[in-house]
């Protein structure tokens, strides 16, 4: 699809560095890509060597200064090196978006412990893990800021299941809870203490993506259309919108919301 006019001004967000879990594929790519182009600095983390070499080279044909960085949110040393080598390259860090997520559909009843267990690894811990390693840099003052200057921001990537109840997403509501409950908290803590802003985006289903692919089988998303008045598709540039109007100074005064960009679909009720 032809990229689309952006509404924000060109260095929305000039020099400041964003790191980005995920940031190889789907709507992690599309973040790199939308805070690249309006002026950041940008490392994506990922598993998958292969999708970030190609994510990365992808980038820097687009002019961004980019840089790919292997590893897993679930391993608090991957966790660890990857911040600091963010750091090291870039000499500051001042945006973490947690986008790295795990899903699969499967019943409550067919889910192992341990497949419930992943899933919360991936989305809850590994955000929590990100966070946590990122806090010495992303803070007021923090590594590679002068004293003077103001905390950085991160960005929550979550979901609406939770909001009601999915069927075959027990995993993945459980783990956006917590997500939500880490963005309320981080914010109010590391708001007060260090000038952090936490946010979180919560998407509805976007066309092409890994997720409508796995969760959303073309014969469910057609009927889905027929109950669901809301029911459209979003695309991945609308997330990455959203998340560069909550880390440019647009969004200065938002802290601790998650931000639902889904054209009204959780709402959705059939017309009676
Ligand atoms: C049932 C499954 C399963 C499946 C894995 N498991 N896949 N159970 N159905 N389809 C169980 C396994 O049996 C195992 O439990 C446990 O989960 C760990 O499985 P592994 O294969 O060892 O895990 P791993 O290789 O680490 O893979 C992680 C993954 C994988 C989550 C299972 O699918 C993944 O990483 N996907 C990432 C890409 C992705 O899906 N991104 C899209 C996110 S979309 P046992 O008991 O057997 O040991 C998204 C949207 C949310 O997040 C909002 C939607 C509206």
């Amino acid at each position: 699809m032809a990229t689309r006019a952006s509404p924000f001004v060109n260095d929305a967000v000039k020099g400041k560095v964003a790191l980005i879990t995920g940031g190889g594929s789907g709507i992690g790519y599309e973040i790199s890509v939308q805070l690249g182009m309006h002026g950041a600095f940008v490392a994506i983390m990922g598993r998958r060597k292969a999708v970030l070499e190609s994510a990365v080279s992808e980038l820097r044909g687009l002019g961004i200064s980019a840089v790919g960085f292997e590893g897993d949110v679930r391993k608090r040393e991957d966790a660890r090196r990857v911040v600091e080598s963010t750091f090291q390259h870039f000499g500051r860090i001042d945006v973490l978006v947690n986008a790295a997520a795990g899903n699969f559909l499967v019943s409550a009843e067919d889910l192992s412990p341990n497949g419930f267990k992943t899933v919360l690894d991936i989305d809850a811990v590994g955000t929590f893990t990100m966070c946590h390693e990122a806090l010495k840099y992303l803070k007021k003052g923090g590594q590679g800021k002068s004293p003077s200057e103001g905390g950085g921001v991160i960005l929550n990537i979550s979901a609406t299941l939770h909001y009601t109840a999915s069927w075959y997403q027990i995993h993945v509501s459980a783990a956006k809870a917590a997500v939500d409950a880490l963005t309320r908290n981080l914010a109010l803590e590391w708001g007060t203490d260090y000038d952090i802003r936490v946010n979180g985006v919560a998407p509805g289903p976007i066309g092409d993506t890994t997720g409508m692919d796995k969760l959303v089988p073309k014969e469910i998303n057609s009927k889905a259309r027929e109950y669901m008045p809301l029911y459209k598709l979003g695309e991945k540039w609308d997330i990455a919108m959203a998340i560069l109007f909550l880390v440019c100074d647009a969004g200065k005064y938002i802290n601790g919301t998650t931000l639902v960009v889904d054209g009204g679909l959780w709402l959705s009720r059939p017309r009676h």
